[in-house]
């Protein structure tokens, strides 16, 4: 059911891969609250993913773009102005790789020329966004913009690698830049820390399906579901919490604030 929550707003959604993506699903709740989007993602992913169906499916267009490439970036961002013919409200942060992760080397042991180019992927671009929205000016006032994270930024997760030091370093962005966006564009920036979920990215990490179950076991209301996810990210960039920024805010059951869960004390 529609709550047109998004009528007459318009913006860029990053990181829609294949159906399991969180920002597919944040996509097609978009499109269904009114919103207009523009796709995006990196140009190998276009290649092997599934964006091109789900911008047919959605009328929408898919501008590819690597967000580690300022120039790539400025293209986008002017293309979307050029597109929505001015100014958009919302922007989706939905990226993340660590190479660390995907060739399973140990935090310990790491690869550093990996571990930038992970940093580069997954944080910085996130920094790079934001200049060049800022530097053109493309958000209209009381525009707002999420980017994905994780609490591996605040507590240690093992598996996780060198994702958890990106999380940390994404989530202090949102907090610098959210400064300046407040206060001299009256633009809002939040990032919302995610139950782990089932995808692409997701299933990089070792041991996730345990480690599902645990979180689920956990979280006193379970894990949040992408779908699930999408709803928080579209009241974001509604106009009811025009006042909420620079925050983490955790989408997770109540997982952040749970010591133990009782089945979990149980199964010991
Ligand atoms: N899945 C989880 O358990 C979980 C939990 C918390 C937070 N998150 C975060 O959610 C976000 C989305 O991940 P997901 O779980 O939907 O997985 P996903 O694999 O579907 O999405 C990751 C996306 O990043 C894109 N990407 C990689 N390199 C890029 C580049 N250079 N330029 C542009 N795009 C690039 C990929 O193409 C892909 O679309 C990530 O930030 C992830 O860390 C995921």
């Amino acid at each position: 059911m529609s709550h047109n929550l998004l009528k007459n707003k318009k913006g860029l959604i990053f990181g829609a891969l294949d159906n399991k993506s969180i920002a597919w699903k944040v996509a097609e709740l978009v499109k269904a609250e009114g919103g207009e989007i523009i796709l995006t993602n990196a140009p190998v992913a276009l290649r092997m993913g599934e964006i091109n169906k789900l911008g047919d499916e959605l009328d929408s267009p898919v501008i590819p773009a690597d967000a580690t490439n300022i120039s790539e970036l400025e293209t986008l961002v002017q293309g979307a102005l050029d597109h929505f013919k001015g100014k958009f409200d919302f922007v989706l942060h939905s990226i993340g790789m660590s190479l660390n992760v995907r060739k399973k080397r140990h935090y310990t042991n790491q690869n550093h020329e990996w571990t930038k180019k992970g940093w580069d992927i997954s944080a910085l671009s996130f920094h790079k966004l934001l200049q060049v929205l800022y530097e053109k000016d493309a958000l209209n006032q009381w525009g707002s913009i999420v980017a994905l994270t994780y609490i591996a930024a605040q507590r240690t997760f093992p598996n996780y690698n060198d994702m958890a030091d990106n999380k940390a370093y994404l989530e202090s962005i949102a907090r610098s830049f959210g400064y300046f966006f407040g206060k001299n564009k009256k633009v809002r920036i939040n990032t919302i820390s995610q139950s782990p979920t089932r995808t692409t990215a997701g299933q990089g990490v070792e041991g996730l399906e345990n480690f599902l179950n645990f979180s689920e076991k956990t979280s006193p209301l379970g894990n949040a579901s992408a779908f699930e996810c999408a709803q928080y990210v579209v009241s974001l960039f509604s106009d009811y919490t025009r006042k909420v920024t620079m925050q983490n805010l955790f989408h997770d059951g109540g997982f952040s604030t749970t010591g133990v869960g009782q089945e979990i004390i149980e199964d010991f």
